[in-house]
């Protein structure tokens, strides 16, 4: 969508973004495309009137919908996250599961703890799932289940509940399964029913863990299970989603609420007795066969609540990692404190934004702050967790990719979370530092396949004229960007651009293009035409399918949100273009400086009749350009907009 609104500008900048903002360094374009954006704005706002007022609902908080945009393609992670954390527990469906979970009714196939949201191709990570059973048919260990087509099972609809932090359902198997996380841990507590659903199936509740991953892509992995504790670890080499090469990753699973009755280990369909197992792809074909490999720990039934817990750690350094930051973070299985701690961190990124939001359908404010949420799942802070190289600067990781993300998610975060979009953009600069280049995509410690160009670029530029400059090293991040322009990689499908000596020599590629310097797609030397890629009012809403697409790591959720701040950014650019914000005011108090810029719309009519701009104000001083620069998030002021029924071309320019 956004690619079909700012194509045309978008592409002119591609290329060589940092380079003509940093060295250029003059205001930006000031030839501004008023009138047709005014003129789209019908078009953005009809939604306005599509619900009456309804009751109120208590908070920001309360209009998150996390489920928003899981099925029809969407596939945003609906599950339990800190913001950018690494845990992300749901429950892992049979069907469309680039996200872990969607809401299209298939069976659950287990329960795992590292997600992504919102990408398209192929599912990625949802590694070492766990799954539950109250007990084996006959109390035979054989009879439980232990491959994913085996134990796949249906969810009792109307048990789904997600809130930020939160995932809930219950199995058919009437297991219930309730999710939260720390950083690097996931927490479920498992509720068994009290006494047996089937006659011949006694109550003792068995947990396996499988070195399995969602694209089914493990070569080789390894797990163990303690037989007095019922602690299982393991590890596992993957392949990333949509890159090149492969990942390890690392677990430490723990239980609490009941005796350990015994532990084991299983292969294919069969469970047996055993301490720890070496599993290895077939290495004779070219993609692995990899056989149903795990571990189980049963118990005893669990006490009177029914309930166990299990606490999952995620390294990819080390087990011992894994393990250390399970107990750190979760020592004593406390589900509720843990809930409470990652529902009050959503709160407090969240609370930066304040709207008067009256009149307005309860429909447009979820789709809002859902869209807010979906902006801070990913990409993720794996700070600590590299095991490529040694440094003490941040790591961000799930870059899916920055084509998508570099025009409305960073310079959102840059407004709601400036620090964290700093951390992003000195993790950026590190990679650029130890790899040689910047990445356009980048997932699991691996280099994933360049989209549109090197749009890192871009988040680069953007953050430098908007002076997030916490501790970033521009004169390296600088050096990235002139390395982008300038040196050709070998394999640009990966990394930086080809076709580098036509463009400096003839300014640009021809799709024929002579390249002997490297090798990559041949795609970008087309010209990208502009589409006639629909507006907000149809495809943004607070149903399942509330979003158009794939969310793209909440590229979606980041545009709406812009979009109904009444604040557009040209990424690359100090700019923001002005359009009437969808409520009365909004105010967004910037987390770093602490001041507090406020839009406000006289005239406002939530029905959406007065939605052209008639005049503006700027802290009591007429206003007379249709963009605003970043300086009034950092300094806050108050922009009046008068809104009329009629388009009216005088200002600006
Ligand atoms: C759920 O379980 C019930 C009772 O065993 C069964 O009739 C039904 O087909 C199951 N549904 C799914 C979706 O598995
Ligand atoms: C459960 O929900 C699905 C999808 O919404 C629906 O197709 C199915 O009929 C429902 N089943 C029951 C038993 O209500
Ligand atoms: C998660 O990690 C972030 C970044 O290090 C930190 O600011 C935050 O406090 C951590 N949250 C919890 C609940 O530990
Ligand atoms: C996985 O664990 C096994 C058993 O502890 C160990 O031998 C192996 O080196 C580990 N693999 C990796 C890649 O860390
Ligand atoms: C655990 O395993 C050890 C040997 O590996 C064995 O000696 C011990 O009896 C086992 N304990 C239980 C409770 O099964
Ligand atoms: C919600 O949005 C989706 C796609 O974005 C669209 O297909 C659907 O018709 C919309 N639903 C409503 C009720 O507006
Ligand atoms: C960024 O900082 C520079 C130098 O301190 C200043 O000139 C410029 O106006 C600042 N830009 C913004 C957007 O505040």
């Amino acid at each position: 969508m956004l690619r079909k609104i700012h194509s045309a500008n978008v592409n002119a900048y591609t290329l060589n973004p940092l380079y003509f903002a940093i060295v250029g360094n003059k205001a930006p374009m000031m030839k501004l495309p008023e009138r047709r954006w005014l003129s789209i704005l019908p078009l953005l706002l009809l939604p306005l009137s599509l619900h009456g007022q309804n009751v109120r609902k208590q908070s920001a908080f309360d209009y998150v919908d996390p489920l928003i945009g899981t099925v029809n393609g969407g596939h945003v992670f609906p599950g339990a996250t800190l913001p950018f954390g690494m845990a992300k527990a749901v429950a892992d469906v049979k069907g469309e599961n680039q996200g872990g979970f969607a809401s299209d009714g298939s069976d659950i196939i287990g329960f795992s703890h590292m997600h992504d949201s919102g990408t398209g191709g192929s599912p990625s990570l949802g590694n070492f799932p766990i799954f539950p059973q109250s007990g084996c048919p006959g109390d035979d260990l054989d009879n439980c289940k232990f491959t994913q087509a085996g134990r796949a099972i249906g969810h009792i609809n109307g048990t789904v509940e997600a809130h930020p932090g939160y995932f809930a359902i219950t199995l058919n198997s009437s297991v219930s399964a309730e999710m939260t996380v720390s950083n690097h841990t996931a927490l479920y507590r498992f509720s068994f029913p009290k006494r047996p659903v089937e006659p011949d199936t006694p109550l003792s509740p068995l947990i396996l863990a499988d070195l399995a991953d969602l694209p089914g892509s493990r070569t080789n992995g390894a797990i163990s299970v303690d037989n007095t504790t019922g602690r299982i670890t393991g590890n596992g080499t993957f392949r990333p989603s949509f890159g090149i090469g492969t990942y390890t990753l690392h677990f430490c699973a723990d239980f609490s609420g009941a005796a350990i009755r015994d532990t084991g280990l299983f292969a294919n369909n069969r469970g047996g007795p055993g301490k720890s197992l070496v599993a290895q792809a077939d290495g004779v074909n070219m993609s692995p066969r990899i056989m149903p490999t795990g571990a189980w720990t049963r118990f005893y039934a669990a006490k009177s609540n029914g309930q166990i817990l299990a606490r999952v750690g995620v390294s990819f350094i080390s087990v011992a990692q894994a393990c250390n930051s399970a107990e750190n973070e979760i020592p004593d299985f406390n589900f509720d404190e843990t809930l409470k701690v990652a529902e009050d961190a959503w709160k407090a990124k969240l609370s930066v934004i304040e709207l008067d939001a009256e009149g307005v359908s309860d429909d447009l404010q979820t789709v809002f702050w859902s869209g807010v949420y979906r902006t801070m799942i990913s990409p993720q802070d794996y700070t600590g967790e590299n095991p490529l190289w040694d440094s003490d600067e941040p790591y961000y990781d799930s870059y899916y990719c920055i084509w998508d993300s570099f025009r409305s998610i960073h310079p959102l975060l840059t407004i709601l979370d400036p620090h964290s979009q700093t951390l992003m953009v000195r993790s950026l600069i590190d990679i650029y530092r130890h790899l040689g280049k910047l990445p356009d995509c980048r997932m699991s410690f691996c280099k994933g396949f360049t989209q549109g160009g090197s749009n890192a670029d871009i988040v680069l530029a953007d953050a430098y004229l908007k002076n997030i400059s916490e501790n970033v090293d521009w004169t390296t991040g600088y050096e990235a960007v002139v390395s982008d322009a300038e040196d050709e990689p070998a394999n640009w499908a990966v990394e930086g651009r080809g076709g580098l000596q036509s463009w400096k020599a003839l300014g640009f590629i021809p799709t024929d293009d002579f390249d002997i310097l490297g090798s990559g797609p041949r795609t970008r030397s087309i010209s990208r035409t502009v589409e006639a890629r629909f507006y907000i009012p149809s495809q943004f809403n607070d149903t399942l399918v509330g979003i158009p697409g794939n969310d793209d790591s909440g590229a979606m959720g980041s545009f709406s949100t812009m979009t109904m701040l009444g604040i557009f950014p040209n990424a690359g650019q100090d700019v923001y273009f002005i359009t009437p914000p969808f409520f009365r005011s909004v105010s967004i108090t910037n987390p770093s400086t602490e001041n507090t810029a406020t839009i406000y719309n006289v005239n406002f009519d939530p029905e959406g009749r007065n939605v052209f701009i008639q005049s503006a104000t700027l802290d009591g001083m007429p206003y007379e350009r249709n963009w605003l620069r970043h300086s009034f998030f950092l300094n806050g002021g108050t922009l009046e907009l008068v809104l009329g029924p009629t388009e009216r071309y005088s200002m600006g320019v």
